[in-house]
């Protein structure tokens, strides 16, 4: 199956996707000024069976490639959501959903995401996302998933460099040398590859700027000595978290859905918590480090931290939780913004072609942009979420005058 959706790019945000939802579709359906299916070239149109017709919300994103690998079988989304500051760039999640609709829905929500990250970081490139779907219990063996990735390298060496995939959950760095059998761009190849390696340390590192300055924004200090966190998802980056939190002197209450987690409590000395209990611990940050989501009206209205700083993408269950947060007075670190790290060393590494040391201090500025990101909302009363989406807002209108790295 394939599906093919654009937008025209010269009115973002003004049209509508709509896609049949069953039936083999093959066709390429365009959104323009009339906000209607338009079936693309006649001959990729013919397979169109027009079933259902869902609108799924506003389209905004330059384009979105839906494809049945070729050789894995299983769906594959590439979602390019904007170019305007450069190549899109953003991670390839490899991920089990109940439906393929459900990675479509995870790609577009998180490649938007990505452009705001980018932005707001300061890098010359827009967002982008890939999502290969996984059936809910469907267990993929080695050879499946060195096809879904060729799958994956050939889509995006046909977006020609509109797009440079890299890893998210459920990919490493040893997946990015196997896309990069198909495709030049890909960031984060292992470092004997030519790439910049694991991206993780660097969000975590990142993440530790953000408590840093989470922790001056509550206490007047960036000291964690003697602060208590408490981290929810104990994978490649959160434990890296819970590592340097505990090698900084900070007081951890740890959580995963994996109980073979709590080996890393116990090494570290903190308190293994299941993930709702350590949500509701009583400690001065709260740290999501899981998928998204973890931030719903209900669990906000329970929270006894001082703030919420976190590596999770899509922490916020809707929008309007920023809101409630602000109205409890709990300071939330708006998560792309925190957790830059990692595409912030890719593209400084690959693409600025900066040392090591020159990508720290880039990673390290998420600081100074949080800092202040959070005295902007403080005297202008708004939610530290709107203070980052102007801020991301600002850098995509005045694309000329960003400067990478600048805070
Ligand atoms: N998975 C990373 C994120 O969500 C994206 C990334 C892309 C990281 C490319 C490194 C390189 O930010």
């Amino acid at each position: 199956m394939l599906l093919f959706v654009d937008s025209a790019k010269t009115t973002p945000g003004s049209s509508q996707i709509r896609f049949w939802s069953r039936g083999p579709v093959v066709g390429r359906l365009d959104s323009g000024r009339r906000g209607g299916l338009v079936p693309g070239d006649g001959s990729k149109a013919s397979g169109c069976t027009g079933g259902r017709v869902e609108t799924l919300m506003e389209f905004s994103h330059e384009s979105v490639v839906v494809r049945r690998g070729r050789r894995s079988r299983l769906p594959i989304v590439v979602a390019v959501h904007s170019t305007a500051l450069g190549r899109a760039v953003g991670g390839c999640r490899m991920w089990a959903y109940d439906s393929w609709e459900d990675g479509l829905r995870d790609a577009l929500r998180l490649s938007e995401g990505m452009t705001r990250k980018c932005a707001a970081a300061g890098l010359p490139n827009g967002g982008g996302k890939t999502v290969v779907v996984v059936p809910t219990g469907r267990s993929v063996t080695a050879d499946e998933r060195r096809a879904a990735l060729h799958d994956v390298g050939d889509i995006v060496a046909e977006l020609g460099g509109a797009y440079v995939t890299g890893p998210d959950a459920g990919t490493g760095p040893a997946d990015m040398a196997v896309i990069g059998e198909r495709t030049e761009y890909v960031f984060c190849r292992p470092e004997a590859a030519g790439g910049s390696g694991d991206p993780s340390p660097f969000t975590a590192l990142g993440v530790v700027a953000a408590l840093r300055s989470t922790c001056l924004a509550l206490f007047g200090s960036p000291t964690l000595a003697g602060r208590r966190f408490a981290v929810i998802g104990l994978g490649h980056v959160g434990e890296q978290i819970a590592r340097q939190l505990a090698a900084a002197g900070a007081d951890l209450v740890l959580s995963d859905v994996d109980p073979a987690k709590r080996s890393l409590g116990a090494e570290l000395g903190a308190v293994f918590a299941e993930p709702d209990a350590a949500a509701t611990a009583e400690v001065d940050v709260l740290v999501p480090a899981a998928l998204g989501g973890l931030l719903t009206r209900d669990l906000v209205a329970r929270l006894r931290c001082g703030a919420v700083a976190g590596a999770a993408n899509n922490q916020l269950a809707d929008p309007g939780v920023a809101e409630l947060l602000r109205e409890r007075e709990i300071l939330w670190a708006p998560d792309y913004i925190a957790n830059a790290g990692g595409v912030v060393n890719a593209v400084s590494r690959e693409v600025l072609g900066d040392e090591p040391e020159e990508a720290v201090k880039r990673i390290e500025s998420i600081a100074d942009t949080l800092t202040g990101l959070f005295d902007t909302a403080a005297r202008t009363k708004i939610t530290t979420a709107q203070a980052a989406d102007d801020l991301a807002r600002q850098r995509l209108a005045a694309p000329m005058s960003t400067a990478p790295g600048s805070a």
